[in-house]
C-alpha cells in the first residue's frame, strides 16, 4: 500500500466495515508504524484510460504519471477517481498486518465488493502469511465477529481455531469478536496444508504476481 493507493483503499473500506478507518489512520500507518505491513491487492487492465495510481517515483516515469494524474483530474472536474472500470489500476483489496514481539496480528483484511468471491480475500491472506513466515513470526491471530461466517470459513481454510472470545469488542453493535489463531506456520505440516491450499488457489483463480 502506498500513498496514492488511499484514495481507492477508503472506498474498500467504506463498504467492507460499519465504522471506518479515516485515510489518516492509513497514512500514519503506513508512514510510521514500523511494526505495520499493508498490502493491496491490485487489478491491472492495460485498455483501462484512467490515470489514477501513478507509478512510484523511482520508476522514472513519475513525470508522466503525475501528467496523467494532473490531467485525469482536469477531466473529471471534481479531483475525484473516475469510475472503478475505466481506472488502469483498480484496488481490489487490503490487507493490514502487525509484526508484534510474539505474533503477527492481523489488524485488517477487506476485499471491494464488487470482486467478492473471486479468490482475492483468500490471495490477501496468503500475502499475510506469507510475510509472516519471511518476517519469522510463528503465530498469526486476528479477531472476527461472531456474525462473520465468510471470513470464518476462509480462515478456517487456512487452519486457523477459534482460541478465544472478547465479549462486545465491537462498538457499533457491541458484537463478540472470536479470537482466531494459527499457531507453528514455520511447521513442516502448516506449510504442507499452506502449499496445497495455495496451488488450488492458483490453479482456481489463476497466477498472480506477488510484491512483497
Ligand atoms: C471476508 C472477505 C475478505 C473474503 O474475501 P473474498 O474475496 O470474498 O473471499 P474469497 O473469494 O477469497 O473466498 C475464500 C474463502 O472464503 C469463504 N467464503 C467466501 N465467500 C463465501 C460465502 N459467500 N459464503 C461462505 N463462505 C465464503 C470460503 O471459505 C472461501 O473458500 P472457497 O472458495 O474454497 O469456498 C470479504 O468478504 C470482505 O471483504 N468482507 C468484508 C470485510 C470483512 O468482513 N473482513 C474480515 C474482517 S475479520
Amino acid at each position: 500500500m502506498e500513498l496514492n493507493d488511499l484514495e481507492q483503499v477508503m472506498e474498500v473500506e467504506q463498504q467492507s466495515f460499519p465504522s471506518t478507518w479515516p485515510p489518516t489512520a492509513f497514512r500514519r500507518e503506513i508512514q510510521h508504524n514500523r511494526l505495520a505491513r499493508y498490502l493491496v491487492a491490485v487489478e491491472r487492465r492495460d485498455d483501462a484510460t484512467g490515470g489514477d495510481r501513478l507509478p512510484r517515483p523511482e520508476s522514472g516515469v513519475a513525470g508522466l504519471g503525475r501528467f496523467l494524474g494532473e490531467l485525469r483530474q482536469i477531466l473529471h472536474g471534481d479531483g475525484g477517481l473516475p469510475p472503478p472500470d475505466e481506472r488502469r489500476e483498480l484496488v481490489v483489496g487490503f490487507v493490514g498486518i502487525w509484526l508484534l514481539a510474539d505474533e503477527a496480528h492481523i489488524v485488517t483484511i477487506a476485499v471491494r465488493d464488487s470482486h467478492r468471491g473471486r479468490g482475492i480475500g483468500e490471495l490477501l491472506l496468503i500475502a499475510a502469511i506469507e510475510t509472516a513466515l519471511r518476517e519469522r513470526q510463528s503465530v498469526v491471530t486476528l479477531e472476527c465477529r461472531v456474525s462473520n461466517t465468510v471470513a470464518l470459513r476462509l480462515y478456517e481454510k487456512y487452519g486457523f481455531q477459534q482460541v478465544g472470545l472478547r465479549p462486545r469488542y465491537y462498538s457499533d453493535n457491541r458484537e463478540d469478536a472470536y479470537i482466531v489463531s494459527v499457531d507453528g506456520i514455520e511447521a513442516t505440516s502448516y506449510r504442507r496444508l499452506f502449499e496445497q491450499r495455495r496451488n488450488e488457489h492458483r490453479e482456481r483463480c489463476g497466477d498472480y504476481e506477488l510484491s512483497l
